[in-house]
Formats: C-alpha cells, sequence, structure tokens
C-alpha cells in the first residue's frame, strides 16, 4: 500500500491492484464480463427492463439515471450478495456543477480565470455526490466551443485550449481528489471526446468535421490535460468526427487516446449511443455497431442495451477474441478496487443529509460565484452601489428565478435551493423598499426534449398574450416608482446546455424591448445577465450604464451578485469566451490565423459590409471596482533554443482605491514558420489580488510546450526556430509588446 502523504490515507499499490483485477477476471463467466461493460439506464420512465434480476446475474456493471437513492444499497446488495461473482455495481450521474450545494456552471467556472476555484467547487460535488451514494460523475465537459450558437457551450472552459486545459486538470482533482479512491471523491469523466463543440452551424449532435491540426492544437489539449491529472474515464462524443462517429472511432479511442497518451482508465459511450451507430448510418445492425464500439476502445455501453444483446454471440461464432472482452473488462474492474467498493459497498443513507448541511459548503459557493462573475461595463462608476438605496425596482423574468440562478444540468434527484437575485438583494438590504415585477416570461419556441423529466405540474403555462402585456406595463409602472433599477435578463436554464442550440444571440422575448423602456425612464439601471451562454447585447451595451454578467450562479447566486453590486465583493472575472454581436457572426474566437488582409493593412478589406464581426466583448476581457497598470515586461532571454524555456515577467500594480484582482494574460505569436499559426494565443495567465497601491511582479514560464505546435505540414509535433511576439495585459486585446526567438 502507498500511504498518501497528504492525507493520510492509503492508496493500493498499482501491482496489488492488477493481481487482485486478475484474480476477479480469471473467475468470471462470459455473461458477467458483458454485463461489466453494459451500464442500465434506470431512467423512471425506463424501470421495464427488471435491473434486479439483470444485477443478480450479474449482468450490469453500473448503473445511471437513478434518481430514487434508496434504491442504491438495495441493488448493490443484489450485487454483492447474490451475483455469482460479486462485483460491486458503480452508480453515476450526471453531477456537473454541484449536487446539492450548486455552484456555478463550468462556463462561470471558467470565468475565474482561477483553476482552484474551479477545484474547490468539485471538491464539494464530489463530496455531496459520495455522500448521496454516487461513485462517477460524468464531468468535467472539456468540448471547446468557439461557437455561442452551441449549447452546450454552457458545460465547457470555453474557447481557448489553454484554459480549457488548466480548468481540466482543476476539475479531475476537484473531482477526484489526490487519488483514485481518495475518501469523499468520486471518479471524474473527460467528455466528450472529441470535437462535439465544433459541430455544424452550433447545432447539437451535427456531424463534426475537424482536421487532425485543429484536433490536436485546439480540441484535444484539455484532454490531454485531464489525462495527465489520472482522469479514471472517458466519455465518447454523440456526434460522427470526419465521418466516423466518435464511438466507433479506433483512431481516437485507440491509437491517439491510449497509444499515445497512455490513458489507463476506461471509456463509455455516450448515452444510448453504441445502439445510435446504426441510426447514424455507420453500423450495420447492433451487433456490427457492438463489434466496431469494443474494437475502437469503447469499454462499456451507456444504456444502449447493444453489448449486451451482441457481444456474447460475437465472441462464441469466434467473431471477437476472448482478449478484447477481458482488456475492455480489466480497468472497469480496477475502478471498482481502487474506489475500495469490494470492501465498502454501500453508502450510509444518513450521510447525504449531514455533509449538506456544512455550512462551508454554502460559502464555497458563495466566494466560487463572486469569483465568477464578470463586470462587462460600468460607465461613470455606478457600480459599486450605495448600500443607502431605499427605493430599489428589481425587474425581469429571470429575478427571482430558481432555475437561471442553478443553471443547467439539475435534472435528476434536483432538489431547487438557489438565493435568487431578488431574495439577494432583499438580504443584503432588509431596510429597503424593493419592488419587483417580472415582466413577460421568456420560453423557448421549441419545447426540449429534458422537459419529460420535469413533472407535469411543475411545468410553467405558456403565457397568454394579455397577461405578458400586463406583465410588461406593470414592469414599467414598478421601475417608474423607483430611485433605482436592477434588471436581470437572459436565459432560462432550458435555454442553454443539451439540446439547447439556438441560432440568434439575442435577449429572447421580449427583455430587450423591456430594458429599453426602463431604460428611457431615465433612472440608473444595472442590467444583471444570467444565462448559459455569450449574448449579443448591443444596445445594453450602449445603452445601459452597468453590466454584470453573473452566468448561471448556483445556490448562492443571488447573494454572491448582490455582494458584488453593492461591493461586499469586487469583480475579477474574464470572459472565457468572445461575445459575439450577431448570432451569424459564430463561430468567433480570438486565436484566429492572420489572411493576407489583416485589419490595418493598406489592403484591409471589412469581412462582412454589414457590421464588422469584432466581438462585443473580446476573450478575456472583464473589468474591476479598481484599476490595474500592467508594465515593465521583462524576458529573460532575447533567444530561446529549441526544447528549452524562457520566462515573461511583468509588474502589475492595483492604480485604484479599493483591493482587487487582476488576471495578468500572456499571449503568443509565432511570426513565420512551417506553418501558419493563430495571431494569438493565450500561453499562460495568473489571478491576483491587490492592495491599492500595491504592486506584484508576476513571473509566467514558455517552454517547448507553450512554443510548439501540430504542424500540419509536418504532421507531427514540432518547435520552429522562429521569431515570436509576446504580448502580455488584462485581456486579448493586450498592447505590452516584447519578442524573443527561437533558435536551432
Ligand atoms: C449527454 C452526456 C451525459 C449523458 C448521461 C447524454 O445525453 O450527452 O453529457 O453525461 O447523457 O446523462
Amino acid at each position: 500500500m502507498d500511504v498518501n502523504t497528504n492525507t493520510g490515507s492509503t492508496a493500493p499499490s498499482d501491482a496489488g491492484v492488477a493481481a487482485r483485477v486478475e484474480a476477479i477476471l480469471g473467475g468470471m463467466s462470459l455473461y458477467e464480463k458483458v454485463g461489466q461493460l453494459t451500464q442500465l439506464g434506470l431512467l423512471p420512465n425506463m424501470l421495464g427492463a427488471n435491473p434486479e434480476d439483470v444485477i443478480r446475474l450479474g449482468g450490469a456493471g453500473s448503473v445511471l439515471w437513478l434518481t430514487d437513492r434508496k434504491q442504491y444499497n438495495v441493488l448493490q446488495k443484489i450485487a454483492v450478495e447474490e451475483s455469482p461473482s460479486k462485483i460491486p455495481l458503480l452508480f453515476a450521474l450526471d453531477v456537473i456543477h454541484g449536487y446539492r450545494t450548486v455552484f456555478p456552471t463550468p462556463l462561470a467556472l471558467a470565468s475565474s480565470w482561477d483553476p482552484s476555484v474551479a477545484e474547490r467547487a468539485q471538491t464539494v460535488a464530489a463530496r455531496e455526490a459520495r455522500a448521496a451514494g454516487l461513485h462517477w460523475t460524468f464531468g468535467p465537459m472539456l468540448d471547446i466551443a468557439r461557437d455561442a450558437r452551441w449549447g452546450r457551450i454552457v458545460e465547457g472552459a470555453g474557447e481557448d485550449p489553454f484554459l480549457g486545459a488548466a480548468m481540466a486538470a482543476a476539475q479531475v482533482r476537484g473531482f477526484q481528489g489526490d487519488y483514485i479512491g481518495s475518501p469523499e471523491h468520486v471518479l471524474a469523466c473527460a467528455k466528450h471526446f472529441a470535437g462535439y463543440g465544433a459541430a455544424d452551424g452550433g447545432r447539437d449532435y451535427d456531424p463534426v468535421y475537424l482536421s487532425e491540426t485543429q484536433l490536436r492544437n485546439t480540441y484535444f489539449p484539455p484532454f490531454q490535460a485531464a489525462v495527465k491529472a489520472n482522469v479514471a474515464t472517458f466519455m465518447s462524443a454523440y456526434m460522427d468526427l470526419n465521418d466516423v462517429p466518435a464511438t466507433g472511432n479506433r483512431w481516437l479511442l485507440h491509437d491517439v487516446l491510449r497509444g499515445e497518451w497512455g490513458f489507463g482508465g476506461f471509456v463509455v459511450s455516450d448515452a444510448f449511443a453504441v445502439g445510435n451507430l446504426v441510426i447514424q448510418g455507420f453500423a450495420r445492425d447492433g451487433r456490427d455497431a457492438a463489434q466496431r464500439a469494443l474494437h475502437a476502445g469503447l469499454n462499456m455501453d451507456m444504456a444502449s442495451g447493444t453489448y449486451p444483446q451482441h457481444l456474447a454471440g460475437l465472441v462464441e461464432d469466434g467473431s471477437l477474441p476472448m482478449t478484447e472482452i477481458d482488456a475492455a473488462v480489466r480497468p472497469i474492474l480496477e475502478m471498482k478496487v481502487r474506489l475500495g467498493l469490494f470492501e465498502n459497498p454501500y453508502t450510509d443513507e444518513s450521510l447525504l443529509a449531514q455533509v449538506i448541511a456544512r455550512p462551508e459548503h454554502r460559502s464555497e459557493s458563495r466566494l466560487v460565484a463572486q469569483r465568477s462573475m464578470v463586470l462587462l461595463k460600468n460607465e461613470g462608476g455606478l457600480l459599486p452601489l450605495s448600500k443607502n438605496v431605499s427605493n430599489l425596482a428589481v425587474i425581469g423574468p429571470l429575478a427571482d428565478s430558481m432555475e437561471a440562478t442553478e443553471g443547467s444540468w439539475m435534472i435528476f434527484d434536483h432538489v431547487p435551493g438557489a438565493v435568487t437575485v431578488l431574495q439577494g438583494l432583499r438580504a443584503k438590504l432588509p431596510g429597503a423598499n424593493i419592488q419587483y415585477a417580472p415582466g413577460p416570461q421568456i420560453a423557448r419556441d421549441i419545447r426540449s426534449w429534458f422537459d419529460n423529466f420535469t413533472p407535469e405540474e411543475n411545468r410553467k403555462p405558456a403565457q397568454a398574450a394579455e397577461q405578458a402585456e400586463a406583465a410588461y406595463q406593470t414592469a414599467i409602472e414598478t421601475a417608474r416608482g423607483a430611485d433605482l433599477v436592477v434588471m436581470v435578463l437572459g436565459e432560462n436554464a432550458d435555454m442553454a446546455g443539451e439540446a439547447a442550440s439556438r441560432a440568434s444571440l439575442d435577449l429572447p422575448g421580449r427583455q430587450e424591448e423591456l430594458l429599453k423602456a426602463v431604460v428611457a425612464l431615465g433612472k440608473p439601471v444595472v442590467l444583471v445577465l444570467l444565462n448559459g451562454r455569450p449574448l449579443s447585447i448591443n444596445w445594453a451595451a450602449e445603452n445601459v450604464p452597468a453590466i454584470l454578467e453573473a452566468w448561471e450562479p448556483g445556490t448562492e447566486g443571488g447573494n454572491a451578485v448582490a455582494d458584488i453590486l453593492f461591493g461586499d465583493a469586487n469583480p475579477g472575472g474574464k470572459l472565457p469566451v468572445s461575445f459575439p454581436r450577431k448570432g451569424s457572426h459564430a463561430p468567433l474566437y480570438y486565436a484566429r490565423n492572420l489572411t493576407h488582409s489583416p485589419e490595418g493593412s493598406p489592403m484591409y478589406n471589412p469581412r462582412y459590409w454589414d457590421g464588422l464581426p469584432v466581438p462585443l466583448y473580446p476573450f478575456g476581457f472583464g473589468l474591476s471596482y479598481t484599476s490595474f497598470s500592467i508594465t515593465n515586461l521583462q524576458l529573460s532571454a532575447a533567444q530561446v533554443k529549441v526544447g528549452g524555456s524562457l520566462s515573461v515577467t511583468v509588474d502589475v500594480t492595483n492604480t485604484g482605491a479599493v483591493a482587487g484582482d487582476e488576471v495578468v494574460q500572456l499571449y503568443i505569436h509565432q511570426q513565420a514558420g512551417s506553418d501558419s499559426r493563430p495571431m494569438r494565443e493565450l500561453r499562460g495567465f495568473e489571478r491576483v489580488t491587490l492592495q491599492p497601491g500595491e504592486t506584484r511582479s508576476v513571473t509566467l514560464t514558455l517552454g517547448p510546450d507553450e512554443l510548439g505546435h501540430w504542424s500540419s505540414s509536418a504532421g507531427k509535433w514540432l518547435q520552429d526556430a522562429e521569431a515570436f511576439d509576446v504580448w502580455v495585459g488584462a485581456d486579448s486585446l493586450a498592447e505590452l509588446h516584447g519578442g524573443f526567438a527561437v533558435v536551432g
């Protein structure tokens, strides 16, 4: 046994685990082996399969979507006492940004530009999930997303591979702890491998065409970082990647993931994805799908039932060697051994209540929410507001919406409990007169399939036109009576996430119309956005003095918003995605290659004649209640050898009157070489807290990982001996510039 020095607890040695796995495997029948490769989907409406019988026979290795927690121990008892080899089940669920204590969505976590914040959030999520009886979460979601129309942009870290890789590793550490099997932790799952975020037109599930160059330079780095952080599992993506569905893609799952990166855990399909290989027009039938998925390197079939139906037959008729089955089963058994499930298969059912009651869970959530918010505009220093304000109107359909405050993925066994913005403001100003009017409701034009999980009685009936008009007028009248208006606008929770792509990025419904009418009253207006994706808020950016991007901030979201609006916390988040001015400008991202007609050149041609596609807010952007200067760029050397490293140092000074955070960001550009390289690429960052007048010097290092790239022309990783630009600053438009050369 290895003693873990941080916690004093023990992790079994690799050799010990391997020997144990072989011993278990040696006693298993083919049926049981296929069982370990089978994950049962126990949605309330899918329980027809009689899971008890399947588990009793050893026909399941894992269970997901089971929301009746009492069933965990019941099913586990059947597995460990009645099934032939007595192998415990792995219980799994999507715990994406919190179980009971909800944290900001992953896009918001990335806005903190502070990996320790993401790690802390997922540490609490793991603790609560484990206390609930879960062993495995389907996160972190690591898909780079450059198209804000794609609904699942909310689940990831945004557009950038460098930031994405840092957030990936941090979330894996948070979920898994110091080692796989750490107490109060769960297995993490890096998903959706790979390229899912580049769906054609931002349409969820649509095919993806990405060159190997794009995959390796942009879409793979977060996944590779997860492997380096020892992630236990991967999930294959749904869609076709260059015409080969990810779930049947041996190049991805075998050659790259295991061959090149040395991943030793197991891969689960996305839900029903093995069976979908037939629907997608790839596999001839279920048998073909099972064989090709297994051969591609897909260990576990999530809920499609294709493996249990076909794998044993394929082995029996000689189409599939038993060695391939054994190889697929081993890492699943290994994770069960590492989690200690053979010794401790059950969960204490009283534990969850104790764990979620820990006060630090809520305080962590509040702190993380504060650190995730991005101040987009603050004209004339309207914010922070004075606590002496006595007459406040809170307006907008999301101001008192728990769903919008908690955000996406709160569907399985979820108990809503968020502090809304309205509640947060009332708690902050107990003596003030705070009037609230929601204005017209907002709703999707086309319902989501996921609405099937919302009980009928909880579904809001659509608002009739007359009611909406009355609500609109009431909202204006309410604002008219106030000295100051906080408008809370954006998107409902079901407007971003899976199957929640949209063609426009405008504020849905009549929200902008209401905003214009309220601004026309001439009162000071603060706009708080609750949303899961960048929105094209051009009018607001021009006409509303203060805008706070609060994302979907979680359980303590309303308190965190109030903390920021009234200056008890100073915003320091930065955008992990560019904000396009129009949905039709997507995909829009900062790390583009130069062209023959770059902006500023004599031959410059506007890319569109009906409005420039420059972002409304650039990647990396965010304001503070204080101001900073970043100066004195120093390089440790003017030249660095291929394979060597150099450091870049700047001085950051808080030039304002209050303490605050700045995120120092380092961008590079390789000026020429074997391939054209993006005009800017993030290659270092650090969030620092500075007192008024304080100066800190920040050093960031550039080594071969930061300076190399996958070369399209050479078909391999390389580092060119070329000249580089370097910029350091507070966003992706940073102007402080230096240069160096990589030499052979
Ligand atoms: C999603 C995955 C999720 C899985 C299990 C799928 O629909 O694409 O992200 O982990 O369901 O709930």
